[in-house]
């Protein structure tokens, strides 16, 4: 069990036995980690809460609540009630002691299974055909991946979705003017690259205003490719294809596995989602556009254009259908960038009210993040200053972090000497997302996300390659049957940090804040190089106790490392 849990438990049967006629109030218990070390491990502040129900003081009410607690001498060395009615507690290091040793034999890393598997759709990274993937998709990618493998560790199953934008007229004229300027492309006879198709596709939007005929021409090929003709399909799956290739590239680099259910996959089940939305009266009228208004909302859902199109959010309300009706997904997240907040939120109103939706039963979330900004504080440019080429900031982190490494004095082979900066460099990246709080918008330096010290990936890397480093020095010592007994205070506390680990995850679960997870290994980390400041490892009589405790720091570092979809070295 997590050490909060045992702290709620303990006070939940407390409540019970000091005041029987209110049994229901034991919801009403809550605890948190404490705010500050002096007060011990965790606190409750219920008391306050409860004093209305109980009619007592809440001082009262905390002592009571103490006197009632049932084996504390065993579990906590302290409970005290400070302030207006706080209740402080302190594990003992004895229980403590015993709770880690059963960890480090856990290979679970006493991370439990959920009580229920659940069937869980990440939607995550979602560019579009034709076009550069971005920062936005690149942040996208990495805290979706994260949290796909969030959920995978926890034991549940996921469902990775790539919604690729890969449906729409602009195709149509994409087509058009490719059958103009380079129809050995369309039939596959020659290869072509994503920016031979970007250009393309600019300079088709260019003569489709400019040119009548063309834009003639363009609305035909729109129709025929809805209308599944062959060879506007073939053209399609070529252009799809073009861009795959240089998306995958990005994936490969990343470590990202997805699947590809792009919008197109959804076409034939649009008509019939308008279709319901009218029976089922939801549907008004608005200037020729089948909308979707809600309470407080000034605009609607646009399910269908006034020329008789779908578009977007026709194609988000069937993904939402078919992830409910068809998948069975339990809980479905979407991960795009915050500006699509409003959008999310219509889809979900609709889908409410149109019992596709039953929030008791699917659990949706939209996962906003904001904007990354450059160092000047504007919208992110690479250095190139074009619009954002992903694999081209991707390099580029990887060479700052071979020239780094190049600064260094090591003791690298060859191979790892080669191998390093990619590592180094991508998780840098990822890292540098991930650590900050999603919502807000955040800063891209590459300087930053590679500084040796601070709460970044090359620290804590640095720190698991120390930690291994010791149990190499050591050489092999058989764990298996040792027990960990923790005494210095420097133990204690990493002792306290290990066993928070489950807890940190199903906080992240719940609220699906990747920072929570980084937040976590960079105090690991600084609470571990505390203890390996204070406590001798090597030869002392603690030798194989102290050991547990650096091989499980080990183990759950790399277990959160792999979470957040970071790669780990053994030297650096
Ligand atoms: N392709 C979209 C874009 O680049 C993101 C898709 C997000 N997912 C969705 N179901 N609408 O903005």
């Amino acid at each position: 069990m997590n050490l909060i849990d045992i702290v709620k438990e303990s006070l939940k049967k407390a409540l019970v036995r000091a005041f029987p006629d209110h049994q229901e109030s034991t919801q009403d218990i809550q605890v948190t980690s404490a705010t500050q070390e002096a007060f011990g491990h965790y606190q409750c502040n219920s008391a306050m809460k409860l004093a209305a129900v109980l009619k007592s003081a809440p001082r009262a009410i905390a002592a009571k609540l103490v006197d009632n607690l049932e084996n504390k001498e065993g579990v906590f060395s302290k409970v005290e009630i400070a302030g207006p009615g706080f209740i402080n507690f302190t594990f003992s290091a004895p229980f403590l002691s015993q709770m880690v040793t059963a960890a480090y034999r856990d290979p679970r890393l006493n991370v439990p299974l959920p009580q229920k598997k659940q069937r869980i759709i990440v939607e995550f990274s979602s560019p579009n055909i034709a076009k550069e993937m971005h920062v936005g998709h690149l942040r996208s990618t990495i805290i979706g991946d994260a949290l796909a493998r969030l959920f995978e560790f926890l034991g549940h199953e996921v469902i990775r979705l790539n919604h690729i934008g890969d449906w729409g007229t602009a195709f149509g004229m994409l087509i058009a003017y490719m059958q103009e300027e380079a129809p050995e492309v369309l039939r596959g006879e020659k290869r072509a690259d994503l920016p031979m198709l970007m250009h393309w596709y600019r300079a088709s939007k260019k003569r489709f205003d400019e040119d009548a005929a063309f834009k003639t021409r363009a609305r035909l090929a729109v129709i025929k490719l809805q209308g599944g003709d062959p060879e506007a399909l073939k053209g399609w799956e070529m252009i799809c294809e073009i861009s795959r290739v240089a998306f995958q590239e990005i994936y490969n680099l990343l470590g990202v596995k997805l699947e590809e259910r792009g919008e197109s996959f959804y076409n034939p089940m649009l008509s019939q989602v308008v279709a319901d939305l009218e029976k089922k009266g939801l549907i008004t009228l608005s200037e020729g556009a089948k909308c979707v208004f809600h309470e407080g909302y000034k605009l609607p859902l646009m399910v269908q254009k006034s020329d008789g199109g779908y578009n977007y959010d026709t194609t988000d309300m069937a993904a939402m259908v078919h992830r409910i009706e068809e998948e069975r997904a339990e809980r479905i997240i979407i991960v795009t960038d915050a500006g699509q907040g409003l959008h999310f939120d219509l889809i979900r109103k609709t889908c409410e009210r149109a019992g596709y939706l039953d929030p008791k039963k699917v659990r949706f979330d939209h996962v906003p993040f904001g904007v990354v900004l450059g160092a000047d504080g504007k919208k992110f440019k690479t250095r190139s200053g074009e619009t954002e080429k992903l694999i081209d900031l991707l390099d580029a982190a990887i060479q700052e972090a071979t020239q780094i490494l190049q600064k260094r004095e090591h003791t690298l082979s060859r191979e790892e000497e080669e191998r390093l900066p990619k590592i180094l460099g991508i998780d840098a990246v990822k890292y540098a997302d991930l650590s900050s709080n999603r919502i807000s918008d955040y800063l891209f330096s590459y300087e930053k996300m590679l500084k040796f010290e601070g709460n970044t990936a090359t620290f804590i890397l640095y720190s698991y390659v120390r930690v291994n480093g010791i149990k190499r020095k050591i050489g092999e010592v058989d764990l298996r049957k040792e027990r960990c007994q923790l005494e210095h205070p420097s133990e204690i506390e990493l002792g306290v940090h290990l066993l928070q680990f489950a807890e940190t995850l199903q906080a992240m679960e719940e609220e699906l804040f990747p920072h929570f997870l980084t937040d976590y290994l960079y105090v690991l980390a600084q609470k571990f190089n505390a203890f390996f400041r204070d406590c001798r490892v090597e030869g002392a009589v603690e030798q194989n106790s102290r050991l547990l405790l650096c091989d499980l720091t080990s183990k759950i570092m790399k277990a959160g490392l792999t979470i957040l979809g970071l790669e780990t070295v053994e030297k650096m």
